[in-house]
């Protein structure tokens, strides 16, 4: 496997990245964290589809298992206090490692549940999708939902290692594959001109996927998102960068409903936005353009819930981000290929302009 690690000072990890290599990890956490005890915390699809591989890391590990049910709407602060009981009963200890086995909401629910069990243990993150592997397992942002929004309540919590075995995206459904993928496209637009031409070059062979382009491809998305966080650990500055495309995702799933649109569906129309919003406002150099441009037809835009299009709702939906700062929206906006600002200048026409051309695009998936 692969390795790179993740600087935090004394809170840094390592990412370990490979393919197929499920029968090594009882050793390599044994070699890692000696005879500790261990926690697994997996939800009830991967539990039945990784039965057998679960069985064997449990008779090499000796950990308790908590199953939470599968699906975004289990995010809340009911299946936390569900794995907290389900740990304190088996009477888990302070010295234990928690092992998140599983996409964002299982890593982000039990990340949540390691910071606060006995006043905070340790966990492992072994990410099964292309988003969990790409974005969420990394960078210590973890919680659940409130019916106020996503991810309201929670902690910064940095795992101890990251697990990301490619082999785990050959079970993972088409549709969740795309979702993922947007959070790896991405990085083209804030990891440098090197990452752009990457994504540009290789788009075709990380879409199909070519299972050694998309590694590589998961280790410069990993490599960049590590570099912000380790700028700004606690989203204070450029981590929002992160965020490019997102405010017009957002608004996007709250216009549609998040059971008609998936997260990475709107975050692909939202960096279709933004680029469009770059171009209007003159973020983008002129001479820049025709290289977006060539980007940009490569997004492979989902086709749109059937609703109205309306741009005054949809530019409101965006003000009920929580990433909204004193009533004023921000907007990740493009520069020169594979640099993207911050901006929070921008005309609320601008903004509604460009939501018209752009979803007036034709869809291309
Ligand atoms: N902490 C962060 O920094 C961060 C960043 C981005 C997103 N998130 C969070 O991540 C969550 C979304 O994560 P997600 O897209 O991984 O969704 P998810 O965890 O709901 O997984 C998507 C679906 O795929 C299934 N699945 C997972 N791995 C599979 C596999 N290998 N084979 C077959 N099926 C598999 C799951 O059971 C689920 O039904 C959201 O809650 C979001 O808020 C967190």
């Amino acid at each position: 496997m692969k390795e790179l690690t993740i600087s935090l000072g004394e809170r840094s990890y390592p990412v370990r990245i490979g393919h197929g290599a499920a029968g090594s990890f009882p050793a390599v956490f044994r070699e890692q964290f000696g005879d500790r005890g261990c926690a697994l915390v997996t939800n009830s699809t991967l539990a039945e589809l990784y039965a057998a591989q679960l069985a064997h890391w449990q008779q090499e590990l000796g950990f308790v298992r908590h199953v939470i049910p599968d699906g975004e709407q289990y995010k809340t602060v009911g299946t936390w206090a569900g794995v907290l009981d389900a740990f304190l009963q088996a009477r888990v200890e302070r010295s234990a490692i928690v092992i998140a086995f599983g996409g964002g909401v299982v890593g982000d629910i039990t990340g949540f549940a390691a910071s606060a069990l006995l006043r905070g243990v340790e966990f492992i993150q072994v990410p099964t999708t292309l988003l969990a592997m790409v974005d969420s397992s990394v960078g210590g942002k973890t919680g659940v939902n409130h019916a106020m929004g996503k991810n309201l309540i929670g902690a910064f919590h940095q795992p101890r290692l990251v697990w990301v075995d490619t082999a785990y995206l050959q079970t993972l459904p088409r549709r969740e594959f795309v979702s993922g993928y947007a959070e790896l496209f991405k990085t083209a637009f804030i990891g440098g001109r090197a990452m752009f031409d990457f994504v540009r070059d290789n788009h075709a062979a990380l879409f199909e996927p070519v299972r050694a382009v998309l590694a590589e491809g998961i280790e410069l998305s990993v490599r960049i998102k590590a570099q912000v966080v380790e700028e700004d650990e606690r989203e204070e500055g450029r981590r929002a960068l992160l965020n490019f495309g997102h405010t017009f995702a957002h608004a996007f799933e709250v216009f549609y409903g998040y059971d008609a649109i998936m997260h990475g569906e709107a975050v692909l129309w939202g960096m279709a936005c933004a680029c469009e919003l770059g171009r209007r406002i003159g973020s983008v150099p002129a001479a820049a353009w025709p290289a977006y441009e060539s980007l940009l037809g490569m997004l492979p835009l989902p086709a749109l819930p059937d609703r109205e299009i309306d741009t005054a709702r949809i530019y409101d939906a965006m003000f009920s981000d929580k990433k909204t700062r004193g009533g004023k929206l921000r907007f990740v906006v493009p520069a020169e290929p594979g640099e993207s600002v911050v901006r929070g200048d921008i005309a609320a026409e601008d903004v509604r302009a460009c939501l018209a051309q752009t979803l007036a695009r034709t869809h291309t998936v």
